[in-house]
């Protein structure tokens, strides 16, 4: 298929990293459609078509890829069925629909990688807690563990640490995992483009709220032996390539104090880890996912800046209509790059936004991070 730069493009999704790849692709004009249920949502802004709908429901997917040359995904729980019948008819869906429903089961994407020779941890399947419970009754699984579901999890939503009896289970379809001893926690996005051209961006590194479970602060360049950047690098490219999609893939390590390097899970879309290429990269991981999707020459990913991101959460003690405190502070300070994603209602740990943070010095940018988050409230009217 030959594109150009007024392909049609649908994207499934019209949240934030909806947004941002419709306000990359709006340098070149290329016309974006998106779906999702209402245009109030973050895309609703930056996109000329948006189409208020339901990407898991079968009819509403197909129906808007009629329009379309060519379809992507912000999210991966998506209707895979009607991008599957848009393929037949001759649509090109990237990430292909085959390989979303592999990312999209936790289940699945594990056993892809034991099957093509991809490091990550061991791990067993079970179809809810009774089955878990008995595993341990039985002996056949001891703590610790880590549990999640298989299906619709997200921001650590359906992931449990499970240390004793005490814990929680998980009552859903799920994989158990041998809770591992965490160094650091990197990711390292790359894309590919239908000539097989691939390229990485540079490493990055997450430090996680405590509690959470979510990315507070992200880190480029980490801060890691180079050995430990060139084999996640090379790891990153060859999970590209053993999926075979095109378009870009973020893939998140653990780092073990043991010094292994194991994959823990994928997105075949912009990711949170990528957002502060927008400043700090040649090209940024949403023109090169449009980059890579069109078949066109991939970008540098040469890092510009050292930079540190934090993510802007819902503030723990507050819900409802969103309001921003702290934003003239936050703007005073050198290098700071505020986005908001515009969602209309704040809820604790809601991703709201996300502030760049750039300096020639990684540490002085994380101290300003650190202040950014102190004083950057998301709060309610
Ligand atoms: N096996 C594990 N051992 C230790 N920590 C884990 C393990 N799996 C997940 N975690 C922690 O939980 C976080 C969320 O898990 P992940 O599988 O990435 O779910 P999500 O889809 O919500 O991002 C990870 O980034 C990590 O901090
Ligand atoms: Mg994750």
């Amino acid at each position: 298929m030959n594109f150009d730069l007024t392909t049609k493009i649908g994207v499934l999704g019209g949240g934030q990293l909806g947004k941002m790849f419709a306000l990359a692709a709006a340098d070149w004009h290329v016309p974006i459609y998106a779906l999702d249920k209402s245009k109030s949502f973050p895309a609703g802004v930056a996109v000329q078509h948006f189409t208020e709908g339901d990407f898991k429901d079968y009819d509403t997917v197909y129906q808007f890829g009629q329009q379309v040359d060519l379809l992507t995904v912000e999210i991966e729980h998506v209707n895979t069925d009607a991008l599957k019948a848009l393929v037949a008819e001759g649509k090109t869906v990237h990430p292909a629909p085959d390989k979303l429903e592999i990312i999209k089961d936790k289940g699945l994407q594990k056993a892809f990688y034991h099957q093509h020779d991809l490091p990550t941890s061991s791990f067993q399947i079970y179809s809810d807690a009774a089955a878990v419970q008995k595993a341990i009754v039985t002996e056949v699984l001891s703590y610790p563990f880590v549990q999640k579901a298989r299906t619709a999890g997200y921001d650590g939503q359906g992931v449990a640490v499970v240390r004793s009896a005490d814990d929680k289970l998980l009552d859903a379809p799920c994989i158990i995992e041998p809770l591992v001893d965490i160094e650091k926690e990197l990711a390292v996005i790359v894309a590919r483009n239908e000539n097989g051209k691939v390229q990485a961006f540079p490493l990055v590194e997450m430090a996680f709220h405590p509690t959470a479970n979510l990315v507070e602060f992200l880190l480029c360049p980490a801060n890691v032996p180079d050995e430990v950047a060139v084999k996640a690098t090379e790891i990153a490219k060859r999970t590209i390539q053993a999926y075979d999609i095109c378009g870009i893939l973020a893939v998140e390590f653990f780092w073990t104090k043991k010094g292994e390097i194991l994959i823990n899970e994928v997105a075949p879309r912009p990711h949170n880890s990528g957002h502060h290429t927008i400043e700090s990269c040649y090209t940024t991981q949403y023109e090169q996912h449009l980059r890579a999707i069109l078949n066109l020459p991939l970008g540098s990913t040469r890092l510009k800046s050292p930079a540190v991101m934090v993510n802007l959460l819902g503030h723990p003690d507050y819900k409802g209509n969103v309001r921003y405190e702290g934003v003239q502070y936050s703007l005073a300070m050198e290098g700071v790059k505020i986005h908001l994603y515009g969602k209309e209602q704040t809820k604790p740990f809601r991703k709201m936004g996300h502030v760049t943070v750039l300096n020639d010095d990684l540490a002085t940018a994380l101290t300003i991070a650190k202040e950014v988050k102190e004083q950057l409230k998301v709060i309610a009217k």
